[in-house]
């Protein structure tokens, strides 16, 4: 089989290599080509645990190569899947010029039957749009080609990506005809061998799916972390009650982990455009409003209780900040908990030295000198008032705590993730603050 994936994004670039790695033959295409000379020289534009080695060896294989030639890509596939980014534009929705850009170029030059797959997280209702530009650029040519569009959303997980693509939970398509299913079936049930499914289902409910899946994520998150400070309040260990409530099968012992509060680029991108496309129908989505308010505000818990324990004086005081990413095992900043503490920090007139293992230049990126970067946890240390976790990344989880105490100025910490232990953090005489646990 041959397909072709545009948009060499995190989406489309483990989507591509993933399939190659089934012996497909994959064109991944984009339209920047400084990033497909990168990736055609061994230059890969993310960092995401094992997709290097898959690269290199499909690459190896002449399975796998990457063009800015959408035309020519598409020639003999069975299949063109559209990754490519949908930003928000000014009011918040999704720009969709990209995904349907590329429904008319591959309307311009498409020349036999293909199935015309939407992976991008695109709003309801796209797909039907990307049909008909399809149709629209058919049209003007004076032909009269058959295809099919198809919703393909992706439930993958920065840093571990290619893990989950591998070993999906379920494939969701959406698409009515039998044909598409047929090319759809053949392409995914190398990667169905565990057994799990594959769901068809229509257009309209498998782009709804990608939606409600991470805002019920979202949902569980921001619950837990309303919950943790009520737990506060009240006096209550909310890592107890993470345990209590999660040994129970219905509601499942994953995501309810409280914290500083979700970022990354999809929860608050999608939360967002559900309330949207919710409003746009005359319809509130109240629990969605909710759970992103709670969350705006779970981003300033961490400084907040900082504040606090200076009594509201952070000049001149130094924090060290451990974890910049917006979770573990990724350099990505988007919408991170970190920026947001960050900027309150230095508003204070603080000042701040970070350390993440992974994700330092893409914070400089951004941040650029307004905060210093130690070369590693320790260093990070040296003379700061106080140490804040931020990113629960695994090495911050056993420190050295009399290393700690001795380059700390205070033996003070604050805590976002909550991945210490209280009790042996008050014997070791440290001043520890967590998320919804008592004694904060
Ligand atoms: C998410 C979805 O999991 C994935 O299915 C979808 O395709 C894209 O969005 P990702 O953005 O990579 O993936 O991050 P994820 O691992 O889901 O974490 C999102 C955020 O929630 C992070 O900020 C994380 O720290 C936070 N989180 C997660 C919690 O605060 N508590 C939890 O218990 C779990």
């Amino acid at each position: 089989m041959k397909i072709s994936v545009v948009g060499t994004g995190y989406v489309g670039l483990v989507s591509g290599t993933c399939f190659a790695e089934t012996g497909v033959n994959v064109a991944c295409v984009d339209i920047d080509q400084k990033k497909i000379d990168n990736l055609n020289n061994g230059i890969i534009p993310i960092y995401e645990p094992g997709l290097e080695d898959i690269y290199k060896k499909n690459v190896e294989k002449g399975r796998l190569e990457f063009t800015t030639n959408l035309a020519e890509s598409i020639k003999d596939a069975d299949s063109v899947f559209i990754a490519v980014g949908t930003p928000p534009d000014e009011d918040g929705s999704a720009d969709l010029k990209y995904v349907l850009g590329v429904a008319r170029e591959i309307g311009k030059s498409m020349d036999h039957y293909l199935v015309v797959v939407t992976k991008s997280t695109v709003p309801v209702g796209t797909s039907m749009k990307v049909k008909q530009a399809i149709s629209e650029e058919l049209e003007k040519r004076g032909e009269n080609i058959p295809f099919d569009v198809a919703s393909n959303p992706e439930f993958l997980k920065e840093g571990s990506a290619v893990a989950d693509f591998l070993k999906p939970d379920r494939i969701v398509i959406g698409t009515e005809s039998k044909q598409a299913q047929k090319v759809m079936k053949r392409l995914y049930k190398p990667f169905l061998l565990n057994g799990h499914p594959i769901l068809f289902m229509d257009i309209t409910s498998s782009e709804m799916t990608k939606y409600a899946a991470n805002s019920m994520l979202a949902t569980k998150i921001s619950f837990i972390n309303d919950i943790a400070n009520l737990c506060e309040i009240v006096g209550a260990d909310v890592d107890n009650v993470r345990k209590g409530i999660g040994s129970d099968a219905r509601i499942g012992n994953k995501f309810i982990y409280p914290g500083t509060g979700y970022g990354g680029s999809c929860f608050p991108k999608d939360v967002q455009a559900l309330i949207r496309t919710a409003d746009e129908h005359n319809y509130s989505l109240e629990i969605l409003k909710a759970v992103e308010s709670v969350n705006y505000r779970q981003k300033e818990v961490l400084f907040t209780k900082l504040n606090k324990r200076f009594n509201g004086d952070l000049k001149g005081k130094k924090f060290a900040m451990w974890g910049l990413a917006f979770k573990p095992k990724t350099d990505d900043m988007r919408e991170a908990p970190s920026l947001v503490i960050i900027e309150r920090l230095l508003n204070a007139g603080a000042s701040v030295v970070a350390y993440d293992p992974v994700a330092m230049e893409e914070a400089n990126r951004i941040l650029g000198d307004k905060i210093s970067y130690a070369k590693d946890e320790y260093e990070a240390l040296i003379d700061a008032d106080a140490l804040i976790l931020v990113t629960e990344w695994s090495e911050f989880r056993l420190p050295n705590f009399r290393v700690l105490e001795k380059l700390l100025n205070n033996k003070i910490i604050f805590d976002g993730r909550n991945i210490y232990d209280p009790e042996e953090l008050e014997e070791l005489g440290f001043e520890y603050y967590a998320i919804g646990r008592s004694k904060n």
